[in-house]
């Protein structure tokens, strides 16, 4: 370790003690989501079952609740559930990396675990300049730079960063989110066959290229797997304008589902498929772990969107990771399911059948709280919408005529209330997660899914059932977590 890594080191390990107890006096401080210790948390990194052992990295700003030259901090766990928040696995502290050592991945090779980031410089008139770095460890702890593996290809802005590396059929590949000279978002594809020489295959262009030529003016963290006998390519576009229901947020992540052809780097492929339907989510990274399951995590935030609004930043943290999703591919569609294991966290379990939702709203004494997972079945409708009400601070609301899914939630940036919206042909089931400030609501069993932060008061535990002009039956299940 050079000074200067150690020196960052401890300046990061003194911001943390230094605010540790404001940080945790938050009553908003999430209970079973990860987060930073302090400071700012982005993108989810290097996310990988290494030696049996889930890792996950995270973009990581100690000093304060902004973004700046980033750390990846670091979190493991055996089962997804239980996580130790472990040492720092890599600083800025390196003149390739000095502005933020930027999103990248992980991969296991030779019996190491080698991570591939971007190492984000910038001169004295901010001009950008970028490099993509290798780090390996044995351990998948101690990390040791290994330095720059990629320079900036031709053809591409210094907006190329966020390496993601996999391997196929002998080779490995790996994907850059870039920028071309005429200011298009792209992929770039490139291939190495021992890790450290990269060639640049070019951009991944497509069936859709035409419509693509405009489908915004970066792509940021780029992810490309293999699902059933498809591929996926996921990536965060920046620059989509809304369309009605779409693209709401001020930057999307959303996938394509086609057939790449690896020589020519040519995608026959679908529509772009927002992942999310809810206002926090955005760069997810996924692997594929020991038991043969694609996970996805994703930053439950997005950048530029009222970042510094958010009610949290008077306690020194700002942001947290979304739950793992395992991802099931039917069709052309990805259906997002919480894994098995997040039922461990599962305590006093309550459930009401036969339940009759009208007009009137109506709560259930042993149904309410604030870290709580909610399943509501539907049996049966002749109503015209159905609502859930989660602590006054966020509804639900199905409409049976339009086939819309609501998520509506007083705005914490602005007055009064803001909603994302969803076509659903039909409501089956809804699977509620709601932590202290979070919530992500499953729809069907992963056909949809709805991510957003809320900021509901503390003393608030009410969640509130009604229906209109008709009645609903459906089966209520409820569990406090943790
Ligand atoms: C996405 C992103 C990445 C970049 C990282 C920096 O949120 O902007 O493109 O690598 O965050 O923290």
């Amino acid at each position: 370790m050079t000074n200067k890594d150690l020196q960052l080191r401890s300046q990061a390990y003194e911001e943390v003690e230094k605010y540790k107890d404001q940080v945790e006096s938050d009553y908003h401080r999430l209970q079973y989501h990860l987060m930073a210790p302090v400071g700012l948390l982005n993108d989810p990194n290097g996310f990988i079952q290494f030696k049996g052992v889930y890792h996950l990295f995270y973009q990581w700003n100690p000093f304060n609740t902004g973004h700046g030259a980033k750390f990846w901090g670091h979190y493991a766990s055996s089962d997804l559930v239980n996580w130790t928040h472990d040492e720092i696995a890599l600083t800025p502290s390196d003149w390739f990396d000095k502005n933020g050592c930027y999103s990248g991945s992980a991969v296991e090779a030779d019996g190491k675990m080698k991570l591939f980031y971007t190492g984000n410089v910038k001169d004295e008139e901010g001009n950008r300049e970028t490099y993509q770095c290798l780090a390996e460890s044995e351990d998948g702890f101690h990390f040791e730079k290994k330095g720059v593996v990629v320079n900036l290809p031709e053809g591409y802005t210094p907006h190329f960063r966020d390496p993601k590396v996999w391997q196929h059929e002998g080779l490995w590949y790996m994907i850059v989110g870039a920028q071309s000279m005429d200011l298009q978002g792209k992929a770039a594809l490139l291939s190495s066959k021992d890790l450290n020489d990269w060639r640049c295959l070019g951009d991944i262009t497509g069936s859709h290229s035409e419509q693509l030529g405009d489908f915004g003016y970066m792509w940021e963290c780029p992810d490309l797997f293999r699902l059933e006998d498809k591929e996926v390519l996921v990536v965060s576009p920046q620059g989509l304008e809304p369309e009605g229901m779409l693209y709401n947020n001020v930057y999307q992540s959303g996938y394509f589902v086609g057939k790449l052809n690896y020589e020519t780097a040519k995608m026959e492929h679908g529509e772009f498929i927002e992942l999310d339907r809810g206002f926090e989510f955005y760069a997810p990274q996924t692997t594929v772990d020991e038991k043969g399951r694609r996970l996805m995590f994703a930053w439950m935030g997005v950048p530029d969107q009222d970042e510094d609004k958010q009610p949290t930043i008077e306690y020194k943290w700002v942001h947290a990771m979304t739950l793992p999703r395992e991802l099931v591919l039917k069709g052309e569609k990805l259906y997002q399911k919480p894994p098995e294991e997040l039922k461990q966290l599962r305590k006093n379990g309550v459930i009401h059948t036969g339940v009759e939702i009208s007009e009137e709203s109506i709560s259930f004494a042993d149904v309410n709280g604030d870290v709580v997972e909610l399943v509501v079945e539907m049996k049966d409708h002749a109503a015209e919408s159905f609502e859930i009400s989660i602590r006054n601070e966020a509804r639900l609301i199905y409409d049976f005529n339009e086939q819309t899914l609501t998520l509506e939630r007083n705005s914490y940036a602005k007055q009064g209330t803001e909603k994302r919206q969803c076509q659903l042909s039909e409501l089956k089931e809804l699977r509620i997660f709601l932590d202290t400030s979070s919530i992500e609501v499953f729809v069907n069993e992963g056909e949809e899914v709805f991510t957003a932060r809320i900021f509901p008061s503390q003393n608030d535990k009410e969640l509130l059932f009604k229906a209109e002009n008709g009645t609903t039956i459906c089966t209520v299940k409820k569990w406090d977590l943790l």
